[in-house]
C-alpha cells in the first residue's frame, strides 16, 4: 500500500475476473469450488479497493455469454452473488460502499434481482465507494439498447439527430452515472476484452496479468496500481502537451 500514490490513483477500476476454472484444476477441485475461492477474491478486491481510496470498482461477474454454461454452474454462480450480496450488506453499509448494476438484471432469477433491489436501494446513500456489478452485461447490447432508447426519444420528440453527441450517447449507457473506467485487468493470462464495456474504455489503461482470479489478492491489485502509475496517460496528446512545454 505504501508503494501507491495517493495523489495518482485510478478514480475507477474494471476488473475481468477470470481463471477460476482453470485454478479448479490446478488444485483438483471442482470448477464450483473455483468460483467459491474466486468470490473469496472478490471481498478481498473490494475490501482493499476501498482502502486504497478507489471511487468506483466494476466487476466482471456474470457476462451475458455466461448463460451458455451448464445449468449447474449458473445456479452456483447464482447461488454465490446471493450469498456474497447477504453475508457484505453489512460490510458495505459499515464501510460505505454502495452497490450499482450494468446489464440486463431483469434475466437474472428473482430471488437474486430482489436482493440485488434491495443491496441497491439500502446502499444508495452511501459515498465511499462504488462497487458495481456487471451482470448479465454484453457491451454491444448496452450499445444496441442505447440506440434503441435514443430512437424512442427521437420518435417521441424529447431530442432530435443534432442533440447526438459523444457525450449524450454516453447519458444512455447503462454505466450513465459513473466515469469512464482508468484501469482495467484481467486475470489468467488472457488478452481480450470479451464484449465488456466497449465504448467506455476508449482510453482505459490495460493490465494483463497470469494470476488466476482465486489467486488475485491485495497484493497483486496493489501490483497493478502502481504499474498504471508509472504509465503516462496521453489521451491523444504529445508528452510535451502535457508537461505544458
Ligand atoms: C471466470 O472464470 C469467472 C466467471 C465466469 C465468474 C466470476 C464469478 C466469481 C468470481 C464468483 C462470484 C461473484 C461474486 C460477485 C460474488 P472461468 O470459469 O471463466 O475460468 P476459466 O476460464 O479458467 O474456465
Amino acid at each position: 500500500m505504501e508503494r501507491i500514490e495517493k495523489t495518482k490513483l485510478p478514480q475507477h477500476i474494471a476488473i475481468i475476473m477470470d481463471g477460476n476454472g482453470r485454478w479448479s484444476k490446478v488444485n483438483s477441485v471442482s470448477r464450483i469450488e473455483g468460483h467459491r475461492k474466486g468470490a473469496e477474491s472478490v471481498r478481498d478486491i473490494v475490501k482493499t479497493c476501498r482502502e486504497i481510496g478507489i471511487r468506483y470498482l466494476t466487476l466482471y461477474a456474470f457476462s451475458v455469454e455466461n448463460w451458455l454454461r451448464p445449468t449447474k454452474e449458473v445456479r452456483a454462480l447464482m447461488g454465490l452473488l446471493e450469498k456474497f450480496l447477504r453475508s457484505e450488506l453489512r460490510e458495505m453499509e459499515d464501510s460505505g460502499i454502495r452497490l450499482m448494476t450494468i446489464g440486463d438484471i431483469e434475466a437474472l432469477p428473482e430471488k437474486v434481482k430482489k436482493l440485488l433491489q434491495k443491496t441497491i436501494e439500502k446502499t444508495s446513500n452511501n459515498n465511499g465507494m462504488v462497487l458495481n456489478l456487471a451482470l448479465s452485461y454484453g457491451g454491444r447490447d448496452e450499445i444496441v439498447g442505447a440506440v434503441e432508447k435514443i430512437l424512442e426519444d427521437i420518435d417521441a420528440g424529447k431530442i432530435g439527430p443534432a442533440d447526438i453527441t459523444k457525450e449524450t450517447f454516453s447519458d444512455y449507457l447503462h454505466t450513465s452515472d459513473i466515469p469512464d473506467p482508468d484501469l482495467l485487468i484481467r486475470t489468467s493470462g488472457e488478452y481480450r476484452i470479451s464484449n465488456f464495456l466497449l465504448w467506455q474504455m476508449a482510453y482505459t489503461e490495460f493490465y494483463f496479468t497470469g494470476t488466476l482470479w482465486p489467486d488475485f489478492r491485495r497484493e497483486n491489485l496493489i501490483e497493478a496500481i502502481v504499474d498504471y502509475q508509472e504509465r503516462e496517460r496521453r489521451f491523444g496528446r504529445t508528452s510535451d502537451q502535457l508537461s505544458g512545454d
